[in-house]
């Protein structure tokens, strides 16, 4: 690529982050997610942090300003209410103020913190880096109380929307189990800003909303849902960002001295390899997802499943099972990583989180590779991820087979690691 092209999209990208900030915080696109999302944001900050330093941090701090008493940390804020959503602030009816919805997201929070710690005046971001590093230990602390009650030092998800991963074939068969007889008459929004045949099915969107209604119906407590709610996955994605998250929490314990909070997290880092153990899937040779509620795997290798390598999870013999996977993969479409294998019979190269590339998971997927020492592999994902975006633009994801957008438009967490990660 061109010196010029790349400036030309650095320029879009940071136009792409200021359109979309609401003042603090950053919706993920205007029209079709018009509030803050958790892990966006953090994204977001990794994309501000390149050129506005002080901004970066304060999509960190709004999100956080949503933190609930138990340390939850919710998937989404409604700062201001619009009709163009559902399910908007009313039908979550969390009681919070700021409205919010009653599930997480993926814990990536930690690390980009970290990232942005990094490269600070120490001096000067002290007292913030104090402030969220708290926050970020009672959020971590939650994970392990509520969504990890038999100490398997994974990250039980109640919502395919905690995942991040809304639509992906790991949750068919366990959201199958969710009784969608009473979820009555709505009417979704997002099908009319996208092509339907990009977006989650009819019979996805009523699991969706019985699980909404399911933890609504106990007043969203964290306890009641742990111990009953219809949906519950053991999410590889989850598990090995918590990991990661972990790792890069303990060494801002270490830098603010706080002995008592790393060895709390250091027990939880314990945990890795029964982590490993549960999440493995013989049969598929890989990493997967696992219903807790049937102990059967979920039986579909996504592109969660190569986080192994970022969540630090290493075992030489599965280590190499999951590179074989990536090389044929490779060889099997455009760009890489598509959200199934293409081998899959479920595959689908444009709807959702069932084929397309994602840059955000793409940007994890390569940190893992490089972090464990597969430099060419880390350098495919890279590029592959900024020649999807320098095709056309900043979208939500990308055909892999032939790099046509999908989704929505002038995403902010693409644009975000555009700047922060593939336009080297
Ligand atoms: C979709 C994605 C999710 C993301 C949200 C906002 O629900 O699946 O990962 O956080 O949109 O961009």
């Amino acid at each position: 690529m061109s010196n010029d092209r790349n400036r030309e999209l650095d320029a879009r990208a940071r136009e792409i982050l200021t359109g979309n900030d609401r003042g603090g915080y950053t919706v993920p696109n205007g029209r079709v997610y018009p509030f803050q999302w958790n892990w966006d944001s953090a994204f977001v900050a990794l994309g501000f942090a390149t050129f506005d330093t002080d901004r970066a941090w304060r999509e960190v701090e709004t999100l956080f300003e949503a933190q609930w008493p138990d340390g939850f940390l919710p998937h989404i804020v409604f700062w201001k209410d619009d009709p163009g959503y559902f399910p908007g602030p009313d039908v979550w009816a969390s009681g919070r103020t700021p409205p919010t919805s009653g599930i997480t997201q993926p814990p990536v929070a930690a690390s980009v913190v970290r990232a942005l710690w990094d490269g600070v005046d120490q001096g000067a971001y002290l007292p913030r880096l104090e402030a969220l590093f708290q926050k970020l230990m009672a959020w971590h602390r939650w994970f392990h109380d509520y969504r990890d009650p038999d100490k398997l030092g994974v990250v039980v998800a109640m919502h395919p929307w905690e995942t991040g991963r809304d639509n992906s074939a790991e949750w068919d068969a366990p959201a199958s189990a969710v009784d969608v007889s009473n979820v009555g008459e709505y009417q979704r929004r997002d099908t009319s800003h996208l092509d339907q045949s990009m977006r989650p099915t009819k019979l996805d969107y009523d699991r969706y909303l019985a699980l909404v209604q399911f933890g609504r119906a106990t007043g969203w407590n964290h306890a009641a849902i742990t111990a009953s709610n219809p949906f519950r996955v053991a999410d590889v994605g989850m598990t090995m960002i918590l990991l990661r998250a972990n790792r890069d929490l303990l060494a801002l314990a270490e830098a603010l001295g706080r002995t008592a909070a790393a060895d709390e997290i250091r027990g939880w880092l314990a945990l890795a390899p029964k982590a490993g153990d549960y999440l493995w899937d013989e049969a598929l040779g890989a990493y997967c997802s696992r219903d807790t509620i049937t102990g059967k795997s979920c039986g579909a290798l996504t592109s969660a499943s190569f986080l192994n390598f970022y969540g630090g999870v290493r075992e030489p013999a599965r280590d190499k099972a999951m590179l074989d996977h990536a090389e044929r993969i490779g060889r099997e479409v455009g760009r890489l990583m598509p959200s199934l294998d293409p081998a899959d019979p479920r595959f689908e190269p444009l709807r959702y989180w069932r084929g397309p590339v994602w840059a955000v998971v793409n940007y994890l997927v390569g940190t893992g590779f490089a972090d464990a020492g597969h430099a060419d592999l880390a350098e495919r994902v890279r590029r592959d991820t900024g020649e999807l975006i320098a095709a056309t633009g900043f979208h939500e994801a990308y055909n892999p087979l032939n790099s046509a957008p999908s989704g929505g438009d002038d995403f902010s967490w693409t644009a975000a690691i555009w700047l922060h990660w593939a336009n080297r």
